[in-house]
Formats: structure tokens, sequence, C-alpha cells
């Protein structure tokens, strides 16, 4: 039978204070708990805790861990947010792919009503996605630093979150240069590491633009997406480039304005041997959609013959 009297609750154990702890306390002060709570990790009363994380949304916005070349062309247009005290939440997956998961994502100041949608593009190592570009592409690109090189072969993690990496500046530079040249493309708001942040191709509610390959354009329609194609494709071909991996899936078609997308393996047709065929299979892959819909196939090849010219491979 346990003595009753004799139970002390576990808060009053121990050693009882004496004179000195008395005079320590009073000496310190009210600071005394904090110095406690600083060396134990405690919260003092009434004192929120202090964490490091936003006070909504899935992290703080990652504008300033980009440098000035990893953000877009200047003047950034109205619609980037680029308050450091911003919070990114992510509303959801747009897609998918082969090589990388698009994803809706809101960048919002607090208490401000500010905000903007992104479309967050990351690249997965490749490990998790399908060769076929890395192969032919990469060639002739050799990384200045040779530790990258063995790692890559190595295929450690290091060396397939270089590639991943690779790939998502590849894209941000092309966007870049083709942002500056005129093409329609999601203007390139940031890169970090293996995530590109660029324009929302959609509406204000988060309705992602359909691809050129679900629409069923009627015939005027089909004429007018053809000559912005064509314009598109022409102001390329004058600044040297073919897509290089044109389809109909890789173009957006926002309330009729047709975007060009997924442009990592832009091609330098000039100093390219096969500069050419690079351009003639990409008006040839999106041209067979638009013949398929009625668009007359001398239109491709007059195209094809006109983009020769412009990049003056012909
Ligand atoms: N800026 C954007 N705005 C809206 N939607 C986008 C945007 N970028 C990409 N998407 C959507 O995500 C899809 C995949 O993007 P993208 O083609 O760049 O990546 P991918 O890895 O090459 O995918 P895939 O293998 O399907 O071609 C697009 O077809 C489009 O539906
Ligand atoms: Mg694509």
């Amino acid at each position: 039978m346990p003595n009753h009297d004799q139970f002390q609750p576990m808060r009053s154990r121990g050693r009882a204070r004496t004179r000195e702890d008395r005079a320590y306390i009073a000496d310190r002060g009210p600071n005394v708990f904090a110095e406690y709570a600083a060396k134990y990790g405690l919260t003092p009363p009434g004192e929120e805790a202090v964490t490091d994380d936003p006070p909504y949304g899935d992290r703080w916005t990652t504008w300033d861990d980009s440098t000035a070349g990893q953000r877009g062309p200047r003047p950034y247009p109205d619609w980037v947010v680029t308050e450091l005290g911003a919070v990114d939440t992510e509303l959801g997956i747009l897609k998918t792919g082969k090589e990388a998961d698009v994803f809706l994502l809101e960048r919002s100041v607090p208490d401000t009503g500010r905000a903007t949608l992104m479309a967050a593009k990351r690249y997965r190592d490749p490990k998790h996605r399908m060769f076929h570009r890395d192969d032919g592409y990469r060639e002739g690109r050799r990384d200045r630093e040779s530790r990258v090189n063995r790692a890559m072969a190595k295929g450690s993690a290091f060396g397939r979150e270089a590639v991943a990496g690779q790939w998502a500046h590849a894209e941000f530079a092309a966007l870049t240069a083709l942002w500056a040249a005129g093409v329609a493309v999601p203007y390139p708001v940031q890169i970090v590491g293996t995530e590109l942040l660029m324009e929302f191709i959609g509406d204000a509610d988060g309705g992602a633009a359909p691809r050129l390959a679900q629409l069923r354009p009627g015939p005027d329609e089909l004429h007018d997406l053809w000559e912005q194609l064509a314009g598109n494709l022409t102001v390329l071909a004058l600044a040297g480039y073919a897509h290089g991996d044109l389809s109909a899936y890789n173009l957006l078609v926002q309330d009729g304005r047709l975007v060009v997308i997924d442009v990592p393996q832009i091609v330098d047709v000039v100093g390219n041997p096969h500069g050419r065929e690079f351009l003639d299979r990409d008006v040839r892959n999106v041209g067979g959609w638009f013949t398929a819909r009625g668009l007359d196939p001398a239109r491709v090849g007059e195209l094809s013959d006109a983009l020769a010219r412009d990049a003056r491979l012909a």
C-alpha cells in the first residue's frame, strides 16, 4: 500500500530553492527565464515560437534564390511578383511529362491581394525519364567541370541532378533568347536548380490553355493559327534557330493566340551541319497536323523553303 501522505507531485519534487538560488534569480531579474529559454529552446511566456514557415502556402518565394542572370529579361513585367515577403502555393499539377512535371504555382504577397499564377516546370533526373533527348543534343556541350562529367558518367545522384539542372537551364536560356527575339513563348520568370518558373498560359482561374492537338478549328481559325505559326517560326529562323521538337503538343492556344512551349532543345541551325533537316522536320511534324485538318499541303513545303532562306541556309 503506497503511503499517500508522502506522495509529492512531480512538479514540486527535487531540490528546494536555496537562499543562493533566490539571490541568483533576484540578481538576474526577469531575464533569467529568457536565458534558460535560449539555452534549452523553450518558448518564453507571451512570445510566439520563432519558426521560418510562411503564414500559409508551401514555401517563401524563391525570387531571391536566383541571381540577376537567373531571372527573366528586364523590365520585369508588372505581374511578376518580386516582393521578398511573397509566398508560393502549389495549386496542382498541370501535366506529368516525359522529362519534367509541370505544376501550377501561385505567388502571392500576404495581406495585399497581389498574386500571380506561374507554371513551374521541374525537370526529373534521367533515371526517372526517357533518355531520347540527352543522346544527340548533349553531344558537344562539354562541361567545364570534369567533376560534372565524371558524376554524370557514373550516374551518381549529383550527376543526375546536374543533367536535370542543365536541361532546366537550357530551357531558361532558350526562353530568354526567344522572348527577346519576339517569339510568342511564356515569359521566363526565374530558374532555381532544376525548377523553371514561367508565365502561366491559361486563364485567371488556373485553367491551362489547350494544346493545339486538342483543338478542332474551323477553316478560318485553322488558317489564322497557321499564319501565327509561320510568323513565330520566321522570327526563330531569322534568329538562326529551329525549335527542334515541334509538334501540335508543344503549341498552346490561349484565346486564339498561339504560344510556343517546350524549348530546351532549340537548335542553332546556322552552326549545325544538319540545320536544314531540323528546320524541315519541325515544319513537317506540325504541318502534318494542319494538312490533316484541311490546310493545302503545298503551304508546308513553302514554309520550309522560306525558313531556310530566312536562316540563310538556302
Ligand atoms: N507555361 C505554361 N502554361 C501552361 N501550361 C503549360 C506551360 N508549360 C507547360 N504546360 C503544360 O504542360 C505540358 C508539358 O509541358 P512541356 O511540353 O514543356 O514538358 P515536357 O516534359 O516536354 O512534356 P511532354 O513530354 O508532354 O512534351 C504542356 O503540354 C502544357 O499542357
Ligand atoms: Mg512537350
